[in-house]
Order: structure tokens, then C-alpha cells, then sequence
């Protein structure tokens, strides 16, 4: 079976679907491995390194040619189409809900696809799933812009010339970005509060060493499948109350909270920016998908009372080298997953397949 990795096209993008460790494991694996020139260059890889451990590096034209299937990060675009035909197997993320003429696209050539953004979240697809490798390391990420657009310091500091004392961090969504936000601001010193709408996150949060701020939960905010459903308004009243106190005396604030399919909640309103600090720093990574700051604008710096708002996703290109290194290892488990021997196993009633193939020699399937 022959894997070509394809060249990211999409501005600003930086990662490589597939790293030389994982082709090198792929080729052991007995895949042939094809690689676009200058692939990974930007996630810190040469094509030497490629050609190292036995990938063959190649023109666009010529990693389509060779392979059957294709694997990107970001959605295959009609440039890329062109030179897809029924022969092909495409693998990245397609994000198929709200891409209909993509998926009608691809359909039309007659390939196969999966979408790597529709793993289940399940126990055994943990090590499959891209979007939970990506938002950790914006989790992370995010702690270390709000670090670096603070006036202040994280941790507690005692000096000749006075005591400094630590920051206060809040953190909104105790997902997976949310988990990694708490854990790094902590190894900086920072006193950390969290919440989220899911009670079983209370747990989490606080075996990190966060404060979990609860709100009264009057039971009609239950997860559906791991993810929270949306908050009703009496909730989000709830939360501001219970909330309030620890926004108004936070120094950084990092916002995760999202509800698939929908508009970001919107958490913090413009009221309450203005009772917060003068140099608080808010950043949103919600932003994207409307905000959880009423005042956040997808990249863009907000400054309302002195309080500093960042919508940003925090892309997980701006750490292309280890986001890449995480995806790679995410595709090589999906592989192995759908394959034995190097053949795919088309077990369509398996969920993980049933869930990411989305569509097979051409037509579109309903899940
Ligand atoms: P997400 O990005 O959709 O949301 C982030 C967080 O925001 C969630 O914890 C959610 O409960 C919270 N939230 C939503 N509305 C809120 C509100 N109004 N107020 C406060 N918080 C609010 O979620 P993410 O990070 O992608 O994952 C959610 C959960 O899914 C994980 O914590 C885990 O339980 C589960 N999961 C399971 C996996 C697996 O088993 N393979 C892999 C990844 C996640």
C-alpha cells in the first residue's frame, strides 16, 4: 500500500501530516511512503530526513500519481481535486458537517475519504484523536501568550526589594485545552481557578491543583457523549454569580468553553470586563467560533478599561514542530487501526471506521 504526505497549502500553516519518525514506522510497517517536496520544512524536518529512513520525496504531481492514500492536515481543496481520482483513499480533516460542497466534491471523483475531526471520543480512540493532540498543546500555548502580554509575573517571588505576590489565573472550560491551561499556568506559579459547565471536570481540575469554582448545578446541564450541551440562561446567571468574584481579581484569564455544532458561549460580558482588573489579560480561544469574551474579535487585541482581550485559536502551528510530531503519531495509530497486514479492513459497522469514513468510492455516507 503506498501513502503519499502532502504539502499543507493553507496560509499560515506550518505542520506536516506525517513526521520522518512516522514515515520511518510506516515503511517498517511495509508501506511505501511518498512525501511532497519540502513537506515538512516548516515543522522543522528536511526532505533529507524523508529520504533518511526510506520515504520517497516527490512532486505534488508525483506523490498523487504514486499513492493511494493521501494524507493532509487541513481539508483537501479544489486544487487538490484535480488531481484526485476514484483510485485514491484521502485522509485529513474535513470538518463534513459544515462542509457539504467539499464532501460533494470529493464524492464526484469517485474517491474515498475520511475525516480525521470525526474520531469518536472514546477511550480507545484517545490515540487517535487530532483534535484533542492539537488543543492541548493551544492550552498550553495560551498560558504562555497571557504570560507574555501580562504586566506581571506568575509566581509567588520573595526579594530584598519586596514580596511579589503570584498571579491569579481563571480558566472557563475544562476540556482538553482547558486541563493543559491549568497545568501549565501551575508549573509557572500562578494561583489557578476553573470551571466548567460538566461537574465530572471538578475532579480534573482539581488533581492539577485548581481551585473548582461550582456552580449550582440543577442537572439539566447533563454532557451528551464527553461534551457539554448548551447552558440554559438561568445557568449562565448561576455561573456569573458564582464566577464573579474570582474574574473581577484575576490577572489572566484563558477561555476554552465550546459546544459542538453551536456558537461559543458567550461568558463574560462587557459589563463584567469593565469590573475587571485595570492589565487583566483575557485570552479567548473560543474566538473562532464566536468567543466566550463578548468583546473578543478573532485576531485582534481588544482594549477595554485596561483589560487586554486576544481572540486567537492559538493554532497549533505556532508549535509546528511538536503539533505535527503529535497528528503523525495520531495518523499512524488510525492506520493501524483500519488496517491489517497493509490491507484496509472496511469493517463499516466498527465505530471509529463507521465515524471517519464519510465517503466510500464516491458516494456520500449518512452518519
Ligand atoms: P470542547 O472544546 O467542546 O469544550 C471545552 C470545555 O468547555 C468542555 O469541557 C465543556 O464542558 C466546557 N463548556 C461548554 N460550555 C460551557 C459553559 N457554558 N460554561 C462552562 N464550561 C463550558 O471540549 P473538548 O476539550 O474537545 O473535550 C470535551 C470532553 O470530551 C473532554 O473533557 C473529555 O471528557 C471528552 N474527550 C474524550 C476523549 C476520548 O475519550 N477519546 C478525547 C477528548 C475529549
Amino acid at each position: 500500500m503506498k501513502i503519499g504526505i502532502l504539502k499543507e497549502t493553507q496560509k499560515g500553516e506550518k505542520r506536516v501530516a506525517i513526521t520522518p519518525n512516522i514515515a520511518k514506522q510506516l515503511i517498517e510497517n511495509g508501506f511505501e511512503v511518498f512525501v511532497e517536496e519540502n513537506a515538512g520544512f516548516t515543522s522543522s524536518y528536511n526532505d533529507s530526513d524523508y529520504e533518511k529512513v526510506g520515504a520517497k520525496v516527490e512532486t505534488r504531481a508525483g506523490v498523487y500519481k504514486n499513492s493511494i492514500i493521501l494524507i493532509k492536515i487541513n481539508p483537501f481543496d479544489a486544487e487538490d481535486l484535480k488531481l484526485v481520482d476514484k483510485s485514491h483513499i484521502l485522509m485529513s480533516q474535513l470538518y463534513h458537517k459544515s462542509n457539504t460542497d467539499l464532501i460533494n466534491a470529493i464524492a464526484a471523483t469517485g474517491a474515498t475519504a475520511f475525516s480525521m475531526d470525526a474520531v469518536p471520543r472514546i477511550s480507545r480512540a484517545q490515540d487517535m484523536d487530532v483534535l484533542s493532540s492539537q488543543s492541548n498543546l493551544a492550552g498550553y500555548k495560551a498560558v504562555i501568550l497571557g504570560a507574555f502580554e501580562m504586566t506581571k509575573i506568575f509566581p509567588l517571588m520573595m526579594t530584598a526589594a519586596g514580596t511579589i505576590t503570584p498571579s491569579k489565573v481563571l480558566i472557563y472550560g475544562v476540556g482538553v485545552a482547558g486541563l493543559q491551561a491549568i497545568a501549565t499556568a501551575k508549573r509557572l506559579g500562578a494561583v489557578v481557578y476553573a470551571t466548567d459547565i460538566r461537574m465530572e471536570t471538578k475532579e480534573q481540575a482539581e488533581s492539577l491543583g485548581a481551585k473548582f469554582i461550582s456552580v449550582d448545578n440543577t442537572g439539566e446541564e447533563k454532557a451528551e457523549g464527553g461534551y457539554a450541551k448548551e447552558a440554559s440562561e438561568d445557568y449562565a446567571r448561576r455561573q456569573k454569580e458564582a464566577v464573579n468574584k474570582s474574574l473581577f481579581e484575576a490577572d489572566l484569564v484563558i477561555t476554552t468553553a465550546m459546544v459542538p455544532g453551536r456558537k461559543a458561549p458567550i461568558l463574560i460580558t462587557e459589563e463584567q470586563v469593565k469590573q475587571m482588573k485595570n492589565g487583566a489579560v483575557i485570552i479567548d480561544l473560543a474566538a473562532a467560533q464566536g468567543g466566550n469574551c463578548e468583546l473578543s474579535k478573532m485576531n485582534e487585541t481588544i482594549i477595554e478599561n485596561g483589560v487586554k482581550i486576544i481572540g486567537t485559536t492559538i493554532a497549533p502551528e505556532s508549535v509546528s514542530t511538536n503539533a505535527s510530531d503529535l497528528y503523525a503519531k495520531n495518523m499512524l495509530n488510525f492506520i493501524n487501526h483500519l488496517t491489517e497486514k497493509n490491507e484496509f479492513k472496511w469493517e463499516l459497522e466498527e465505530e471509529i471506521t463507521n465515524g471517519t469514513l464519510i465517503v466510500q468510492n464516491g458516494n456520500i455516507r449518512q452518519n
